[in-house]
Parts: C-alpha cells; sequence; structure tokens
C-alpha cells in the first residue's frame, strides 16, 4: 500500500485554495476536498485541482438511502477523484450501493473509504444519545468490519485505531487518519494526537494533515517534514 500525506484544504473559497497550491510549484501533494470548500465552489473546484495534477480525496460523508448513495457515487466517481467516503452508519446495503455507483464502465473506480464513529462523538454520547450500547473501540471495529465485508477499501480512523483495524481486517486494508500534530506544534481543537513518524510506526496508510501545514510559515517545509516523517 502506497504510504502518503494529504493536505486538508479546509479553506472556504477558490482563491485561498489556489493560492495556497502555488506555492508548491511543481509538486502535486494529495489534497483532501471536504464540505466547506466543495459547498462553496461546487464540482468546479475539484475539476480544476485535478487538472492541475493532484491526487483528490473528496471528503463528503455521504449517508442517504442506498439508491441515493448509489446515484451520487456516480456522480463523483465522473470527477475523476482518486478517494472519498461515506458513513459506515448508513449500513451495508447503503455501501455495497456505493461501490456500485462508484465503479466506472471500464471497471476502474476511486477508492472508498468508511467513517466509521466521528472522532467528535463520545463514548457517553453514543451511549446515551445514539442508544448505541457497546464500548467505542468495539463499535469502531464492527464499522470497519462492516466496511471491508461491504468491499470497501478502507476507514478513516483515529492514528490510535490505526494498528487494531489492520489486525482486524487485514493489512491490506486502509487506514486514512487525521489528527496528526507535529512533536513540537500546536495541537489545537484536536485531542488524540500523534506525530507523522508515530502514525507511520503504528501503520497508518494515508495521513491527513491541515493546519500543521496549511497554517505553517512555510507550508512547502511543513509538508516536506511530513513526508521526511512519514514516508521515506
Ligand atoms: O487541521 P487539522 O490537521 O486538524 O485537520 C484535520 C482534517 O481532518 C480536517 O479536515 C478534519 O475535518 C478532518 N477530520 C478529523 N477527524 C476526523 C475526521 C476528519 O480531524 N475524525
Amino acid at each position: 500500500m502506497g504510504k502518503d500525506v494529504i493536505i486538508a484544504c479546509d479553506f472556504s473559497s477558490r482563491e485561498q485554495t489556489l493560492n495556497f497550491l502555488s506555492q508548491f510549484k511543481g509538486r502535486k501533494p494529495f489534497v483532501k476536498i471536504g464540505m466547506e470548500l466543495y459547498y462553496a465552489e461546487g464540482p468546479d473546484m475539484v475539476r480544476e485541482i485535478k487538472a492541475l495534477g493532484h491526487p483528490i480525496f473528496l471528503d463528503l460523508k455521504l449517508h442517504d438511502i442506498p439508491n441515493t448513495v448509489k446515484k451520487s457515487m456516480a456522480v463523483l466517481s465522473r470527477l475523476d477523484v482518486d478517494m472519498c467516503n461515506l458513513h459506515a452508519a448508513g449500513t451495508r446495503a447503503m455501501m455495497e450501493a456505493a461501490l456500485e455507483g462508484l465503479t466506472r464502465p471500464d471497471g476502474t473506480r476511486p477508492l472508498l473509504v468508511a467513517v466509521t464513529q466521528l472522532t467528535s462523538t463520545s463514548e457517553e454520547r453514543m451511549h446515551d444519545e445514539l442508544l448505541i450500547t457497546g464500548s467505542m473501540p468495539d463499535v469502531v471495529m464492527h464499522y470497519a468490519e462492516n466496511a471491508r465485508n461491504a468491499g470497501l477499501d478502507g476507514v478513516v480512523c483515529s492514528p490510535l485505531e490505526a494498528e487494531a483495524v489492520h489486525q482486524r481486517c487485514g493489512e491490506n486494508f486502509i487506514t486514512v487518519t487525521p489528527g496528526v500534530r507535529f512533536a513540537d506544534g500546536d495541537i489545537g481543537d484536536q485531542v488524540r494526537v500523534m506525530t507523522p513518524e508515530q502514525a507511520k510506526k503504528i501503520g497508518s496508510d494515508y495521513i491527513v494533515v491541515g493546519r500543521p501545514v496549511t497554517a505553517a510559515a512555510d507550508p512547502v517545509a511543513a509538508y516536506e517534514r511530513c513526508l521526511r516523517e512519514f514516508v521515506d
């Protein structure tokens, strides 16, 4: 599995995004486009970044009835993104429909990964509000297994869960892990964090890094540091 660093382009406008990416000159980092940028600028933003040569993780976390997700995934697949995602909570039927929708006429498709439980959901709220009674690690592993059984490529998870996910679902099942910080950097609002080096040791396949790169005085140097620590 090719390890890579994905930069979370959490910007709200085309201008900010293109200004940011222009600093990378000839390099074409893997970028994550989330809801904020997608809802602000639409599919043209995806096409434009793709045309610049960047691999794209489109992080829209779909969750709806299987037929709607299938048709929506077909639209996203035509945008030629490299990775996209959905909520495992939508059930196996939804995940299987998503894969069908994503698969292009020539048999190729973007990678599809599932969100298990959002890291913003505490175990207490999951029990009290969602009436899901298992422990958080059990629920995360169960959702990961559902995703694997539906044929998905992997999950988005905390780097702290990556090792267990690989043990349960196999080494080839991809773990995409946000919550990455440099050892000497600001944690911001993230709670459970890991350095790129630790994420590498624990077996993450892709790290998603936002502010440590986007808010750095020298984003290119920060990105290169991620690559050195995580990939090299
Ligand atoms: O700036 P920072 O490195 O915290 O950005 C992390 C990115 O990963 C953000 O786009 C955030 O929405 C996303 N993410 C996360 N935790 C999750 C899922 C996604 O931080 N559990």
